[in-house]
């Protein structure tokens, strides 16, 4: 087992998957209880993670420097290795800044760059602050122009460190670097390994068996990637005492609930609860236009209606949820992570139900889940679904959302998804969609004036959604796209395309 300490990385999640991928087990721990988590006969390695501090700032986090004795072989990532430094009497400074790619040139010998021919390559690095003194028997492996310590070492003590990350994508080799860390430096056994339903199917049923072999659980359901797969797992462990619920609140893509009936009665044989409940989702929404004031409403009735439904429901002791790790990250999951938004999600069920949590993706990146529901027999059209928002169309109607504004923007969409589709770009952005803006313009339909409204299109590409750029959709696709909208859709009179990168605008334009 290897054990990562977490001073609050973006990517300390990332080490452990990185880690897990090789068959070894991994256990991501508070830097305050280091020491208690290592346990002398199953911890192979420590890894120490980066964070957003500084080292020599006030209240920054630490470990005990008794880790660097036990005999463990220990690796420091960007902050891991600064603090290293310093706890080993190297001296850290706030240096030259530096986020991205840089190029490193690896300049002796070291088991953690094993099997590496190149001379040169490119890492990613994300750090303000540099070691400029190596503490006592440590040597330099590798170095960039800027950064001298950018991979260290001390073989006698088993001590690494390097200033860029090897676990994320972009670094080139980062992958062999972690594999030699805990392959030829910890002595683990390495069997590449990818993640099983079966297994995790396994363990929900043992959860859940564990109180009861009569319990059982219940989800709320959208059709979307995250929440299917969860469901299916469970469907999977317990069948039938599992209960999938669907608020049809209207407010989905059109075809949304028949495809939630394929999905679980088809597929997964198990029959879903499916709640007909737009008309008061409508009537809530009614007089609302401020954007959070109709977030909310959506949110309240939400979860007023699923509770309402959980109770008529005997024996249920598990609420399930799709969430996954990003989720997790954006909603500061980990102690020492910088906050970068809340997460905003409708599926976030209140913790004042009476139910046990059961979140079988929460480690997981969605490559993950994909892959976890492609083992589970989901089809490509579930898996490569665009991700929608919670609160539906009703944050890309600006302004009221109104039964005849709705069915248009339910129209205007459909027609976006298929020109996106048989145009073959569907799998190339992240997600497309038309906004009512709520703006009037003139314009002449077959002679007659129409003063319609303004039909706002977004189109972006996204890999991680914490950044996103317009998609340069040929002119041709997005004439077809404007043409059968103003045709198409009643009281519509002109399409605009938003070409505006996140940041500083959000994907969703409420
Ligand atoms: P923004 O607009 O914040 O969107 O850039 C980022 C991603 O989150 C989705 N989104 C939501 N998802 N509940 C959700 O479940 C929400 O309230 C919500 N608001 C935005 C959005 O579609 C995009 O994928």
């Amino acid at each position: 087992m290897i054990c990562i300490v977490d001073f609050g990385s973006q990517t300390t999640h990332l080490i452990g998957r990185r880690i897990r991928d090789l068959g070894i087990d991994v256990a991501i721990v508070e830097p305050k209880d280091t020491l208690k988590r290592i346990n002398k006969d199953k911890t192979r390695g420590i890894i120490l993670s980066g964070g957003p501090a500084s080292v020599y700032e006030k209240g920054a986090p630490t470990v005990s420097d008794k880790i660097f004795s036990l005999g463990i072989p220990v690796l420091g990532i960007c902050y891991g290795w600064q603090l290293t430094a310093k706890l080993l009497g190297g001296k850290v400074i706030g240096g030259h800044r530096e986020y991205g790619p840089t190029n490193v040139v690896i300049a002796s010998k070291s088991a953690l760059f094993k099997n590496v021919r190149a001379k040169e390559m490119t890492v990613w690095m994300s750090h303000g602050d540099e070691v400029v003194e190596l503490p006592l028997g440590f040597d330099y492996h590798v170095s960039t122009p800027s950064v001298k310590a950018a991979g260290v070492g001390d073989f006698d003590r088993k001590i690494f460190g390097v200033q860029f990350h090897p676990e994320v994508e972009h670094t080139q080799e980062g992958k062999r670097i972690l594999r030699n860390f805990v392959e030829s430096v910890c002595g683990e056994t390495v069997s590449e390994k990818k993640i099983r339903a079966q297994t995790l199917i396994d363990e929900i049923r043992t959860a859940i068996n564990r109180k009861g072999k009569s319990v059982g659980a219940i989800a709320a359901v959208s059709g979307g990637v995250d929440s299917t797969v969860a469901a299916a797992i469970v469907a999977r462990a317990i069948g039938k005492r599992f209960i999938p619920v669907f608020c049809d609140n209207g407010l989905m893509r059109t075809g949304t609930r028949e495809e939630v009936r394929y999905i679980f009665s088809d597929l997964l044989q198990v029959d879903p609860v499916i709640i007909d409940c737009k008309r008061e989702f409508l009537t809530a929404l009614k007089g609302l236009t401020d954007p959070e004031k109709k977030r909310i409403a959506i949110g309240k009735l939400y979860i007023k209606i699923f509770e309402a439904e959980a109770k008529r429901h005997e024996g249920i002791a598990f609420l399930i949820q799709g969430t996954i790790y990003s989720d997790v990250i954006e909603s500061q999951g980990t102690r020492h992570a910088s906050k970068i938004k809340s997460h905003h999600n409708v599926g976030g069920l209140p913790s004042r139900m009476r139910f046990d949590l059961l979140e079988p993706n929460r480690n997981l990146y969605k490559d993950e889940v994909r892959e976890l529901g492609r083992q589970l027999g989901l089809p490509p059209e579930v898996l490569s679904k665009q991700p929608f928002p919670g609160p539906g169309q009703a944050i890309r109607i600006i302004g009221e959302v109104t039964e005849e504004r709705l069915a248009r923007q339910q129209l205007a969409d459909r027609i976006v998804l298929q020109v996106i589709r048989e145009e073959g770009w569907y799998d190339r952005v992240f997600q497309s969609f038309p906004v009512m803006t709520g703006v009037r313009t003139t314009a002449v339909k077959g002679d007659g004036r129409v003063y319609g409204e303004l039909v706002g299109l977004r189109v972006y590409d996204s890999s991680d959604i914490m950044t996103a750029g317009w998609t340069h959709l040929p002119y041709g696709i997005l004439q077809k796209i404007s043409s059968r909208i103003v045709n198409e859709v009643p009281d519509v009179s002109r399409v605009v395309y938003d070409i505006t990168t996140k940041p500083p605008a959000t994907m969703e334009w409420e």
